[in-house]
């Protein structure tokens, strides 16, 4: 068997292009463009790539891109000074802060500082409650994409047994929460399990973000199997590989994703979809959903 290639690169062009059309329909309609406040602190030079790759593709859909370039002296209040500033800052519909922080920054105060309802990461802990409850508000954008990417091979979620490979915060949990949503039997597998490979062997579906290079081998997954390949890594040589050992994983797989071209795309794509959102709803134009408490003080 030869896996079929999930196509992030393209399917993140189709969201993009949407996200496009339901911006231009806001100006027209209601005369306001959805703003994002991207934050920046110190000069990593990985976070510096992944902002300015973030920062045009708000420029080409027509977001309005706020920049913040901070130092990597930045301290904890002035930080918090600056979200209190946005939060309160009517033409700003989404903030963003680029993880890595500095040490000196808690990144989960800092999270839970941003109003919940321009958190277009979807990192804090009321999105992911959210989520958690089935009543999904801002959703944590690598984990969404991956469930575009998903949804577009027409395989079915219920039933499936599903593993997630990686128990971070940001990316793992809310991965595991949306695979339960859609129905499938889920499993989290992290640095204290004991025997991944027979999770792996055992698995339908298999979403790897461990951050480790080559951890999953080809050999472990079961034939017929989808696999989501979240890692990115750079070789001595050069090349872009991810957590997974994809030439063996393809031979038994039915769909897998490239890295890079998978689910890279994707996050930049979900962002900008969050940052639509959270203008509509933010402004009153469409509801998140049931929910219990005003988002804006959450
Ligand atoms: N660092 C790496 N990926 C991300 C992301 O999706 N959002 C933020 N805020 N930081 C990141």
């Amino acid at each position: 068997m030869s896996a079929k290639l999930i196509d992030g690169k393209k399917i993140a062009a189709e969201i993009r292009g949407l996200v496009a059309v339901r911006v231009k329909e806001l100006l027209d309609t209601h005369g306001c463009q959805p703003g994002l406040a991207v934050i920046i602190i110190g000069e990593d030079p990985a976070s510096q790539v992944y902002v300015r790759n973030k920062r045009s593709a708000c420029e080409e859909t027509g977001i309005r891109s706020v920049a913040y370039d901070l130092p990597a002296t930045t301290t904890q209040d002035e930080l918090l000074a600056l979200i209190e500033n946005l939060n309160n800052n009517d033409d700003i519909d989404g903030i963003l802060v680029q993880t890595p922080v500095p040490d000196a920054i808690d990144i989960e105060t800092i999270i839970e500082s941003i109003r919940a309802d321009k958190d277009v990461d979807g990192f804090h802990p009321y999105n992911i409650g959210r989520l958690a409850v089935r009543v999904p508000a801002l959703r944590s954008c690598t984990p969404y994409g991956v469930m575009k990417l998903l949804e577009s091979t027409g395989e079915k979620f219920y039933g499936r047994e599903a593993l997630v490979v990686g128990a971070s915060n940001h990316v793992g949990r809310p991965m595991a929460l949306e695979l339960l949503l859609a129905g499938c039997t889920i499993s989290v597998c992290h640095r204290f399990t004991r025997n991944l490979e027979e999770w792996v062997k055992r698995s339908d579906i298999v979403v790897v973000a461990a951050g480790k290079q080559g951890l999953v081998k080809g050999e472990w997954i079961k034939p017929g199997a989808t696999v989501i390949d979240i890692g990115i890594h750079r070789t001595e040589s050069g090349k872009l590989v991810g957590d997974v050992d994809f030439s063996t994983a393809q031979q038994r797989a039915a769909w897998i994703t490239p890295v890079p071209g998978g689910v890279g795309p994707m996050t930049v794509a979900m962002l900008l979809q969050n940052t639509v959102d959270a203008a509509l709803i933010r402004r009153g134009f469409k509801d998140s959903g049931k929910r219990t408490v005003d988002l804006s003080r959450a």
